[in-house]
């Protein structure tokens, strides 16, 4: 008789190449220090005064509930809702918005209130890799279609033939992680034309999950258009995890297009706060629901990341790697000299410089860099990055 539920071993299945690198990255920055960690998007200098101060304003009790269960508050959900109007140019209302534990929560919510068992989803590849867990324990199945090769742009005909009657969400992900592209309104309105013309032929409706974490981290003026602007069936996430460089606070929301059909519009609505309920209280902090207008305010330096993606691209380069200019996000996508992105991450590693093999993107040649590392772990690491280049055969 099993004694889990075999939605936890699927899970525990898509997320394993993770899990197992996270485990060794660990061991290994016991045993050799970091000298420059380029894994994962945390933070490597104190959190933004910003952050901080905002925090200690809202942890301060002002009545008698201020720690009493909270669900969608006016007050933040329609803050939330004017600035959204204002940047994505669709007229948002307070009812639209549903507070939950970051982007992680938004995509739980989104899955617990569209898919049914069996259903399938469709992911970017690369892409990040905790939809596949997430879907699993939805008990749906992720569908992984390949990007562009050389663009990175969504392939559309790949997608088209990708779908059957079962598809029921597209997950767009923009900026994208981890390649960096922003997907231009041309290519999202195309999207959209084949996913109305798919879903009139299977006869069901195809959702888009927008999933923009990265939103507003963006380069050289670069605009953003966001799915919903020409696609009404589509669901929002977004995290301010990014943004503030703090993933451990966990603040996000999910917002349903103000351009549904008003029915459907309310029936999501509606339902936004029982869904959220049974998914364990998928609801912000009260302290962060609070911060909301502060944190709103603060951001990471853009100038950095852009000023330590001008010198990493620059050096890589010129000693022969082949990288993708991000538009977006703080990362850096390339591919590893020789070819081998596992075996280019250990050599590095016995440096002390840690990167993530593109194997935990099922891009096995490839490799991703985080630039929230500081611009001092960037020049200790650069020399090692141009050995291993001279050592990794072309
Ligand atoms: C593409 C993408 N979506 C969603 C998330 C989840 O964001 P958060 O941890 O802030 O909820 C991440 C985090 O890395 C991400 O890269």
């Amino acid at each position: 008789m099993p004694t889990v539920a075999s939605r936890a071993h699927e899970a525990a299945r898509s997320i394993q190449k993770v899990e197992a690198f996270f485990k060794t990255y660990n061991a290994s920055v016991n045993e050799t220090p970091a000298i420059a960690d380029f894994t994962f998007g945390n933070p490597h200098e104190m959190p933004l005064p910003g952050v901080v101060s905002a925090l200690k304003t809202h942890a301060e009790p002002q009545t008698v509930d201020w720690f009493a269960y909270k669900t969608n508050e006016a007050g933040a959900c329609a803050y939330l809702a004017n600035a959204l109007t204002e940047e994505l140019g669709l007229p948002f209302s307070e009812e639209d918005i549903a507070l939950t534990k970051g982007a992680f929560g938004a995509i739980k919510m989104c899955f617990t209130m569209l898919l049914e068992p069996g259903d399938e989803c469709i992911v970017p590849l690369p892409g990040w890799f905790c939809y596949g867990p997430m879907l699993a324990a939805a008990s749906a199945k992720e569908v992984q279609v390949p990007l562009d090769p050389s663009s990175f742009d969504l392939d559309l005909s790949a997608i088209a033939d990708a779908i059957t009657t079962n598809t029921r969400i597209v997950v767009v992900n923009t900026p994208h992680n981890p390649t960096g592209r922003i997907y231009s309104r041309a290519d999202l309105q195309d999207l959209a034309d084949l996913l109305e013309a798919k879903s009139a032929e299977i006869g069901r409706r195809i959702w888009i999950l927008s999933d923009e974490p990265y939103r507003r981290i963006r380069f050289d003026d670069l605009g953003f258009t966001t799915p919903a602007v020409v696609y009404p069936h589509t669901l929002i996430d977004y995290s301010f995890g990014k943004i503030l460089l703090a993933p451990g606070l966990r603040l996000g929301y999910l917002a349903i297009s103000p351009t549904l059909p008003q029915s459907e519009r309310e029936e999501l609505q509606t339902l936004r706060f029982a869904v959220q309920m049974a998914d364990g209280w998928n609801v912000p902090d009260a302290t962060l629901i609070y911060a909301i207008p502060d944190l709103d305010k603060v951001s990471i330096d853009i100038a950095s990341i852009t000023r330590r993606r001008e010198r990493m691209l620059g050096a890589l380069n010129q000693w022969g790697y082949q990288m993708t200019k991000p538009e977006g996000t703080f990362y850096l996508w390339g591919r590893a000299p020789g070819g081998d992105g596992d075996e280019f991450s250990r050599r590095l590693q016995d440096s002390g410089v840690y990167v993530m093999p593109g194997s935990i993107f099922d891009r096995p040649t490839d490799f991703r860099l985080c630039l929230t590392a500081t611009d001092e772990m960037i020049e200790n690491a650069l020399p090692f990055f141009q050995a291993v280049a001279n050592e990794m055969p072309r």
